[in-house]
């Protein structure tokens, strides 16, 4: 079967989706989840699965972003990943990683792509008076959210709702979606998920 490492910077509950999904007939398995912070409290959750973790500490590195990507690349090296999925692993990947890794890293970010790249998506799609929100998961590439779509799910906008409430509506179905969008993925499959 495919491994799968998962890398993450905080909590981890997609990490938690995507790691219980993988049993049974599926085609993949969790064999790392690595942070760029001790404390990202994913990592307990994923000793407590019995998954192997790892911390590479990007502070070290300074701006160096290069030396910190390649500190990734060398710990993901011993776990041998044929996917790597980022689950609110909050640095920028550049060109060099990108590469390293081309066609294996999967991102779930939440919003609708193309919409709102980078930070603070909820109060951008409330802001902008959007009646639909949501997430994707999509291939990574060098431009920053900008890959290939694999799947999209779709909440409503409610005129009430703030950043948390919204953000608490679509959390729940990216646990749905990037489980889903891996599982194909592992196989071959390529086909978008749309869910809502
Ligand atoms: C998720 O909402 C994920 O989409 C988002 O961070 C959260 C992580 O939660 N990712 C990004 O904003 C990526 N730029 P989690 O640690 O509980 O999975």
């Amino acid at each position: 079967s495919k491994q799968v490492a998962i890398l993450i910077s905080g909590g981890g509950s997609n990490m938690v989706a995507l790691a219980q999904s993988m049993t049974g007939d599926h085609p993949a398995r969790p064999v790392l989840v690595l942070a760029n912070n001790a404390d990202a409290g994913g990592l307990q959750k994923a000793s407590d699965m019995g998954i192997a973790t790892a911390v590479v500490d990007h502070r070290p590195f300074g701006k160096d972003r290069a030396a910190f990507e390649a500190a990734l690349t060398r710990t993901l090296e011993q776990a041998r990943p044929d996917i790597i999925c980022l689950a609110g692993f909050m640095r920028v990947l550049g060109t060099e990683f990108v590469t390293r890794w081309q066609g294996k890293i999967l991102n779930i970010h939440p919003s609708l792509l193309p919409k709102y790249k980078g930070l603070h998506t909820h109060a951008r799609a409330i802001e902008a008076g959007d009646d639909q929100a949501g997430c994707s998961v999509h291939l990574v590439t060098a431009e920053l959210d900008g890959g290939p779509v694999l799947g999209q799910a779709r909440v409503p906008v409610f005129p009430d709702d703030t950043p948390d409430t919204l953000a608490a509506r679509v959390l729940p179905m990216e646990h749905r979606l990037y489980p889903e969008v891996l599982r194909r993925f592992a196989a071959g499959d390529q086909t978008v998920v749309n869910l809502s």
